[in-house]
């Protein structure tokens, strides 16, 4: 089978600027392209150039509202119906991911249905960043590389000492990818919080498991979304004794009201990246953003050229 042709570029609406970086990046002319709206609100997409065994690459985050997962769909359908040789879904942020499993009677798996519909869509494969479970991996079944922002972090962290500094994953799920980032930063102590959650989006801190009297803290999760998980965290952290609580996470979804709490909390700062473009508008001054873009151009360069992306897992 020949190879494809040369990379081509699109986005959706929303992560327009971050498919713009990283074309930057790559060194290519994005791709004429239209997503627009009906007068009545339904989406229109149309790709305005020649994209015929090409390998196509479209970036767009599936958060809210589902407009950004049905341009990506739509987008997906427009490129395979134009002979594109390969259609990679780029996706910084995989929206429903949360909704990974049944745990509750009559309740959907929406990352299942949500893999599905790209699948479904035409996608050949997909490259997505710190999905909130590993295993939503095996929901689909064409390959699926599944960044971590670990690379990022680990320049904006590095030099920290295992004498000082500790590692805490905000609760037992997030210990893997906290343990991982701990190692990375230099072999770090690791400490977990014991979370519940007694309903949808609030957080209640139950217990902490290892050593945070007298250290400098840093939470690392996936996502920041209402920001209690975080908040909640470094209270009890701070009470237990922490000196600093820093928070990290790829995804910041911050919802409603949570900047200014997260301003108002002892979290001293919060170090995110631009998988949500939302996080442009409410960033405040405790917030750092790391731009992605080097981290998918460099996967989407390996891509096309057939290389090996484990590199990039450092
Ligand atoms: C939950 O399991 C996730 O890993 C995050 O901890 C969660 O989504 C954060 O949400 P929030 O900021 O609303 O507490």
């Amino acid at each position: 089978m020949r190879p494809p042709k040369d990379i081509k570029l699109l986005s959706g609406t929303s992560s327009r600027p971050l498919m713009l970086e990283i074309a930057q990046h790559l060194k290519v002319e994005p791709t004429e392209h239209l997503v627009s709206r009906f007068k009545d609100g339904e989406i229109r997409v149309q790709i305005l150039e020649n994209i015929r065994g090409h390998d196509v690459f479209i970036v767009q985050s599936t958060h809210p509202p589902a407009d950004n997962l049905l341009e990506l769909l739509l987008l997906i359908d427009a490129a395979k119906r134009a002979s594109a040789k390969r259609v990679t879904a780029v996706i910084p942020y995989f929206g429903y991911g949360r909704q990974d499993r049944k745990d509750q009677p009559r309740v959907p798996i929406s990352a299942k249905l949500v893999s599905n519909l790209i699948e479904v869509a035409g996608a050949n494969r997909v490259l997505t960043v710190d999905l909130h479970a590993d295993q939503i991996q095996g929901f689909f079944d064409i390959p699926v590389d599944n960044l971590f922002a670990t690379p990022i972090f680990k320049e904006f962290f590095k030099g920290l000492s295992p004498e000082t500094h500790t590692v805490v994953a905000p609760d037992v799920g997030a210990s893997k990818r906290a343990r991982a980032v701990a190692r990375k930063l230099g072999d770090l102590p690791l400490a977990i919080i014991d979370k519940r959650r007694p309903a949808p989006n609030q957080a209640e801190v139950l217990n902490i498991i290892g050593h945070v009297e007298g250290r400098h803290l840093i939470i690392v999760d996936d996502i920041i979304d209402t920001g209690n998980t975080i908040i909640e965290g470094a209270k009890a952290l701070i009470e237990a004794g922490a000196l600093s609580v820093v928070a990290a996470a790829a995804h910041a979804l911050l919802s409603g009201n949570a900047p200014q709490k997260i301003e108002d909390s002892p979290i001293k700062k919060v170090i995110v990246t631009d998988t949500i473009p939302t996080v442009w508008e409410r960033k405040t001054d405790k917030m750092e953003i790391l731009s992605i873009a080097p981290l998918l151009a460099e996967a989407i360069r390996r891509i096309h050229n057939e290389e090996s992306i484990s590199a990039l897992f450092i």
